[in-house]
């Protein structure tokens, strides 16, 4: 059944729905990742390919997801499996929304993990604990609270019951409200920190890391890693944007909505970039990726400069932030799919979600520290929800969109949500989702698999 609204509630305008999309896809990955990426894979040549994967297969599937959302006003596994039913096909296409759901759960449940970290770093900053520590003194800081499993449960609880708070109000009252809020508190910290990396003196040398044009470092690994990380970055496969869409207006323009949030994403990706590298060079220090760059790199560097402490605090709050915003959209598809599947209460389906979030999240926060024999496969739990989400998972929702839009859903209902000015866009739009996004999606998905395994 068609609905005119959401039972969950809708978006004040069309700018929240574009700030929350920006909060779900501004995250950790755009600071841990993104930096390391271009200055490794070829610089300003990186960017412009990004944009291309971007434009070419990840912005078509995101519209997928935003019209099938939109369109049935509902949870990614009924407007799947509506859309699917009316078009003709088999009501068990809604399985790729229970995959999606699933997925988002199941990264939360890692992601909140790693939240607490970055929450124990931010109350280091203000006391000053990091002050004066060199790599190495950080490095064991950093080891002996990956070994606290009992500080560590803390911050995890914590930062669980934070997001459940948001969500367990209406739309109006806590999603909506919430983004309003923490997003232009995000940009505005970005601002500020960007004006501490200008005092410097490292700016330029940093803009000349990232943008200058290395052709020549471009080559298939720098191709796969730009699509696989549009994918993590712009949140897709995992029902986000298409629970999102739900609470969009009627009205509102869905490709340009879109194509706003991948590039503002890059932007935002492109400035923090900015922020890391600078400091880090300003340090003299080695730049390198992941959870090292976050939780040693960066805060020696920040406490070296003058005033470092104050914008590496700042700088912490902004992670804490972007964590924060990613976290909440990724429970909300199993929440809003719980509340219209089971007419629960919305605090009462996040409550049960969290808690079982929860649950899992300290067995990884265990099998990495006082628990290292927590392993499944060989490798720890937290490690395992990593992997099997991000390299299998994700991917996999994003093949299943692309195909399910591509060939499967009804055409004239899919181009008319849509609304394009012209047919010969849409035709390109269905074009992308039939060939290119499937073909490209499936080529990531094969790599990672046998990275997986054979590495
Ligand atoms: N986009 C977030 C980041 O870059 C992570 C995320 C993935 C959030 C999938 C929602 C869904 O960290």
């Amino acid at each position: 059944m068609r609905q005119m609204l959401s039972m969950q509630g809708s978006w004040s305008n069309r700018w929240v729905f574009i700030l929350a999309a920006m909060g779900s896809s501004v995250g950790l990955g755009n600071i841990w990742l993104f930096p390391i990426m271009v200055g490794q894979y070829g610089g300003g040549a990186f960017i412009l390919l990004y944009l291309c994967c971007m434009l070419l297969v990840a912005v078509p599937i995101m519209m997928a997801e935003v019209v099938i959302g939109r369109h049935a006003r509902q949870n990614p596994v009924n407007a799947i499996e509506g859309a699917a039913v009316s078009a003709g096909a088999s009501r068990h296409w809604r399985l790729v929304g229970v995959l999606a759901i699933f997925c988002g759960f199941l990264i939360f449940s890692y992601y909140s993990v790693v939240a607490g970290w970055v929450l124990h770093y931010l109350v280091a900053m203000i006391f000053g604990q990091l002050n004066g520590l060199g790599v190495d003194q950080t490095s064991r800081f950093f080891n002996a609270l990956l070994a606290d499993s009992q500080m560590l449960l803390l911050w995890h609880s914590l930062f669980v019951l934070l997001v459940i708070w948001v969500l367990a109000q209406r739309v109006e009252r806590g999603l909506d409200r919430a983004m309003r809020f923490l997003m232009p508190v995000l940009f505005l910290m970005l601002f500020m920190l960007l004006g501490f990396a200008l005092t410097t003196g490292e700016f330029v040398p940093a803009t000349e890391y990232l943008f200058n044009f290395h052709l020549q470092d471009i080559g298939w690994d720098a191709v796969l890693i730009a699509l696989g990380h549009s994918f993590f970055t712009l949140a897709l496969g995992v029902g986000v944007i298409m629970a999102y869409s739900a609470y969009m207006g009627k009205g509102d323009a869905i490709a340009p909505t879109v194509i706003a949030i991948g590039v503002f994403d890059t932007l935002v990706a492109m400035l923090i970039g900015l922020v890391v590298v600078t400091v880090v060079m300003a340090a003299q220090m080695e730049l390198r990726s992941g959870p090292g760059l976050l939780f040693v790199t960066l805060p020696v560097a920040f406490t070296q400069l003058p005033g470092g402490q104050v914008f590496g605090f700042l700088f912490f709050l902004l992670a804490a932030v972007a964590a924060l915003t990613s976290a909440i959209s990724l429970l909300e598809p199993a929440t809003a799919w719980l509340t219209e599947r089971f007419r629960w209460s919305r605090a009462r389906a996040v409550s049960l979600l969290g808690v079982l979030a929860w649950g899992l999240g300290v067995a990884a926060l265990y099998s990495l520290g006082q628990l290292p024999d927590l392993k499944l496969l060989g490798v720890s739990i937290f490690d395992l929800i990593d992997i099997t989400t991000t390299i299998l998972f994700l991917p996999l929702g994003g093949i299943a969109v692309a195909v399910l839009a591509g060939w499967v859903l009804d055409k004239e209902v899919l181009t008319a949500e849509l609304a394009l000015s012209s047919p010969s866009l849409a035709s390109l739009w269905l074009w992308l989702l039939r060939f290119i996004a499937p073909s490209a999606v499936g080529l990531i998905f094969v790599m990672n698999l046998y990275n997986a395994l054979y590495s």
